[in-house]
């Protein structure tokens, strides 16, 4: 398999665990060197196996896998020295300080010294975390060790960052901060993986994107490409009781129909055309007529709501 131009490459790769869950099946994916390639899908999918196959903390069970031209499985060494990685669970060390789990992380990249302490302190308040350098980890609130951990994952530099779920828990404010440094590292030429469970975030941040559902990725695209495909235009929403029948909209331009408890979403190019097929049962306050969005596509394609 050739493993340049990509940043990462998948073929035929499959994660089970005993005795025989195939958290993934058979995916393939190609990152492109500086993109912003992001995992969706709903819990289970697969996502977390995936991105602990692509910096080595699981062996994959078949397939190839390449992470910067290597093999994450017997390169790993090598493949953590050039990547920095935010996981879903938190690992901070609870006992040292922020200061503290910064140079201990970049001591095991053989970096030390005062070049890594300014480096140290420039990610501080790059995540705006300064002035928190001698707070112990555990007297932080939950979105600041979240921002600590994605300050940690650029110890080293990486060419590579994979997020799994970096703003999981963050208030708007700091997921604002967030997406400014991603787009800002991306801008610099880091290749940026990640998962995510808030459309927004995808929508944003990612060049282009996968779905994944029960192991398998069912869709991949470009955010606006998907939303093309999957939703079109617009997204006529109106409440109806959810007892009541589906109304005909024959001989309007709507592309789909669907309904979630006592909502409809019309997906028309033509939300007034579409409105007028519903024959004036709708009041002002019970419709809203609304560009399409990631969240449309991924609901259709994975048939549920989001859970985080
Ligand atoms: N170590 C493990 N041993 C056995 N099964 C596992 C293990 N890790 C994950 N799984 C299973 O693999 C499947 C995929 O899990 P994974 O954590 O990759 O999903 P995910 O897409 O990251 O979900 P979430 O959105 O909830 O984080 C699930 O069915 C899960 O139960
Ligand atoms: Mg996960």
């Amino acid at each position: 398999m050739s493993s340049l131009p990509f940043a990462s490459e998948a073929r035929g790769l499959t994660k089970t665990f005993p005795p025989d869950r195939t958290a993934v099946d058979a995916i393939e994916f190609a990152i492109d060197d500086r993109e912003c390639f992001g995992f969706l899908g709903p819990n289970g999918a697969g996502k977390t196996t995936t991105m602990r196959m692509l910096f080595g903390r699981l062996r994959r069970t078949a397939g190839d896998l390449h992470v910067l031209g290597l093999d994450p499985d017997r390169q790993t060494r090598e493949v953590r020295s050039r990547i920095g990685v935010v996981t879903q669970e938190n690992n901070l060390d609870e006992d040292l300080t922020v200061f503290e789990n910064l140079l201990v992380h970049a001591g095991y990249f053989g970096l030390s010294g005062s070049a890594v302490r300014r480096r140290a302190a420039d990610l501080l308040s790059f995540m705006e975390l300064e002035g928190r350098e001698h707070s112990q980890v555990r007297e932080l609130s939950g979105g600041m060790q979240r921002r600590l951990l994605v300050a940690r994952g650029l110890i080293n530099q990486p060419e590579l960052l994979i997020l799994d779920e970096p703003t999981t828990g963050l208030d708007p404010q700091a997921r604002l901060v967030v997406w400014q440094r991603l787009g800002e590292l991306r801008e610099q030429g880091v290749t940026i993986v990640l998962t995510t469970h808030y459309m927004e975030e995808a929508s944003r941040l990612c060049d282009r994107l996968v779905v994944m559902d029960a192991g398998r990725i069912v869709e991949r695209g470009t955010p606006r490409d998907l939303i093309r495909r999957h939703a079109g235009e617009q997204v006529l929403e109106v409440r109806w009781p959810a007892g009541a029948d589906q109304p005909a909209l024959d001989g309007t331009p709507v592309r789909r129909v669907d309904r979630h408890g006592d909502r409809l979403l019309v997906f028309t190019d033509d939300p007034a055309a579409a409105l007028a097929g519903l024959g004036g049962r709708v009041p002002p306050e019970a419709m809203l007529i609304r560009p399409a969005t990631l969240e449309d596509v991924f609901i259709h394609l994975t048939g549920r709501e989001l859970q985080e």
